[in-house]
């Protein structure tokens, strides 16, 4: 039976920990759920891991149909999430929906949308209109130029308070599930702990997340560009990717990754 946003809200509510990983491919969708991973986001990652860009901003709303169809062909249980890649969301929600509504009718159950207060209208636009949005806070990468760097965010305590705020408005305008990314543990426990219904899901964001996610080339130790400190070589000590991808859904439940040495 799929698993549904409901399946992870619920997961959450009762403190059982949500295993996600990135795909981009229907064998890896079915190698990944097989091995226990509840949830894939078809991540503009792909842009880097798959088509060798520095950044994710080059990413085409082509391809997130493409990938998104092709994982989609592979689940059969997972909830899969579809990103909007960069330039398709930050214009009108009318136009927002359409291109979130191609993601939908590839396979996806939920897109997700990075930014805070900007996307507050677009969130309630979507919501409101059948297509549930995940959102993504911190260090958001298709704001790296904003940025400056890959750097981790909400250090200050300005910055800190900003996030926790955007986070309560996300989840009031609609959003279903939050990614959050390189942000402090302290700051990402006080944002899930904050939460009533809008799973949070950390990378590079301590332990006390709803669930975690990883970009499914970095914890294979596949993708040959420079790792975060979050990331976890989870093929180093497995003898097969399935058994790599197991341990890692074994340490998620367990609350065992992210240890000290992969948050900030
Ligand atoms: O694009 C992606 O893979 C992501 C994850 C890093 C959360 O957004």
């Amino acid at each position: 039976m799929r698993i549904t946003l409901n399946t992870l809200q619920k997961m959450a509510q009762e403190g059982n920990r949500i295993a996600m990983l990135t795909a981009y491919d229907a064998s890896f969708a079915a190698l990944l759920e097989a091995a226990g991973v509840e949830s894939l986001l078809i991540g503009d990652s792909l842009g880097m891991v798959l088509q060798g860009h520095d950044t994710t901003l080059p990413v085409a709303q082509r391809d997130m149909v493409y990938h998104t169809a092709c994982v989609a062909r592979g689940a059969k249980r997972a909830f899969i999430i579809g990103d909007l890649p960069f330039g398709t969301f930050q214009i009108s929600p009318q136009d927002t929906f359409r291109n979130a509504a191609e993601i939908m009718a590839a396979g996806a159950q939920m897109v997700k949308l990075e930014g805070g207060r900007p996307m507050l209208e677009t969130i309630e636009f979507l919501t409101a209109r059948g297509i549930p949005v995940c959102g993504h806070i911190g260090l958001t990468p298709q704001s790296v130029n904003q940025f400056g760097g890959y750097k981790v965010q909400g250090r200050g305590q300005s910055d800190a308070e900003r996030l926790l705020e955007e986070a309560k408005l996300l989840e009031q305008a609609g959003a279903g599930m939050i990614v959050l990314e390189a942000i402090p543990a302290a700051l990402a426990s006080e944002i899930t702990a904050a939460t009533n219904n809008m799973p949070t899901i950390g990378i590079g964001a301590g332990p006390d997340c709803h669930g975690q996610v990883l970009v499914l080339h970095d914890m294979l130790d596949v993708y040959p560009g420079k790792k975060a400190k979050f990331v976890k070589n989870f093929m180093r000590a497995a003898g097969s990717i399935h058994g790599a991808v197991e341990t890692y859904v074994k340490e998620v439940k367990a609350r065992t990754f992210p240890g000290p040495e992969h948050s900030f």
